[in-house]
């Protein structure tokens, strides 16, 4: 039995946490939901959209998932997420692209890694008014950052068989920044005994131009890719519209001590309560979590039923051109890991 904290979040949060809840108990694994409120229902309350028994939680339990939670606009909170990145130093952002076949996107076979480093670059916050006539964001790299998303990165693509890590960054013309990044990507992969003339395993770099490019023209030919903050932000929503949508993505923000699961999308209000949005998302999510936790029969029994599941299309939810409610693809699904135990 695990401890895990649950934030069900706002809008489609309760709807889709509630499937997921139901496949991870289907696929055998007990855990122990600490479901914690936060986002808009307790603003008036507690004056945060994150209030402190939140944190205290995923500090307990080490490890939380999360629905998305409503950025209220103009009022002042900072994002619940980026405060909970900060607190809990989550310093990787990690991001897998996967197309399911039966799925309808640009292309098939596409299976790789967006690694972001999550703490610093030009998110770091350090920018200031010059007069009224210029702004200026610091792009901040540090050796320790960069050193430990680089040993995430390698022991990521031995962990899951993947041949190729690529270095993504502009040093080309950022010397000083993206240069040190650079660096440290040879020197931390030399360390985990991956080489650029590697065999079985190899490292190279990309400058992040040329990979918006490969990305879109030759996705198939990356496998992991390890960049700074800003890169990493674009390139990962580059990667889930290459296999059809947010809607079907899951990440993990990871750091030394905790770790927080996450659906990519957001709280869909137009579609709130309606019952009809698509689990995908946070199941995939779960997948994650269960992999973390070292629960890999489970994490695989998941993972084959969303396989069969697209690929047999008769129950998709309405976002991916299907009928099918939130209860009947999570009824499908369960049903169909049933029959796989
Ligand atoms: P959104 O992702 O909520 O919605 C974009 C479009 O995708 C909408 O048409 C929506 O109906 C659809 N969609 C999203 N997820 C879906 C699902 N699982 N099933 C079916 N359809 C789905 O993005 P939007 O509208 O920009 O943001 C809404 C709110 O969510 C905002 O307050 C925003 O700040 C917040 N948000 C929170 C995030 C988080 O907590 N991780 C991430 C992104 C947005």
């Amino acid at each position: 039995m695990y401890d895990i904290t649950l934030i069900p979040g706002d809008g489609i949060g309760l709807e889709v946490t509630e499937s997921m809840k139901k496949v991870v108990e289907t696929a055998g694994v007990e855990i122990n939901w600490e479901e914690m409120i936060a986002g808009e229902k307790v603003i008036d309350k507690y004056k945060t959209p994150l209030p402190e028994y939140v944190i205290e939680s995923i500090k307990k339990n080490k490890i939380a998932i999360k629905g998305p939670i409503t950025t209220p606009v103009g009022k002042g909170f900072r994002s619940v997420n980026v405060a909970l990145r900060k607190e809990l130093n989550l310093y990787a952002n990690v991001r897998p692209i996967k197309s399911f076949d039966g799925i309808k996107s640009r292309y098939s076979d596409i299976d790789f890694t967006i690694i972001r480093e999550n703490t610093e670059d030009l998110y770091a916050g350090i920018e200031h008014k010059i007069g009224d006539y210029a702004g200026e964001s610091i792009k901040l790299i540090t050796r320790d950052a960069s050193e430990r998303i680089v040993d995430f990165a390698c022991k990521y693509t031995k962990d899951n068989d993947y041949k190729r890590l690529s270095c993504v960054h502009k040093a080309n013309i950022m010397k000083i920044s993206d240069g040190l990044f650079l660096k440290v990507f040879d020197e931390i992969c030399n360390k985990n005994g991956i080489t650029r003339d590697g065999e079985d395993i190899y490292c190279d770099d990309v400058i992040v131009d040329a990979a918006a490019m490969n990305l879109v023209l030759n996705p198939e030919l990356f496998n992991v890719l390890v960049m700074p903050n800003l890169y990493g932000d674009i390139l990962s929503d580059l990667g889930a519209g290459l296999v059809g949508g947010l809607g079907i993505i899951p990440s993990a923000n990871i750091g030394k001590d905790y770790a927080i699961f996450e659906a990519v999308h957001g709280s869909a209000p137009q579609i709130a309560g309606k019952g009809i949005a698509n689990p995908t998302a946070i199941i995939q999510s779960a997948v994650m979590m269960l992999r973390y936790i070292g629960e890999h029969k489970a994490a695989i029994l998941i993972e084959n039923g969303l396989k069969k599941i697209f690929k047999e299309g008769k129950v998709i939810t309405v976002d991916l051109g299907g009928n099918a409610s939130t209860k009947e693809f999570t009824d499908e699904l369960c049903r169909i890991i049933k029959n796989s135990i």
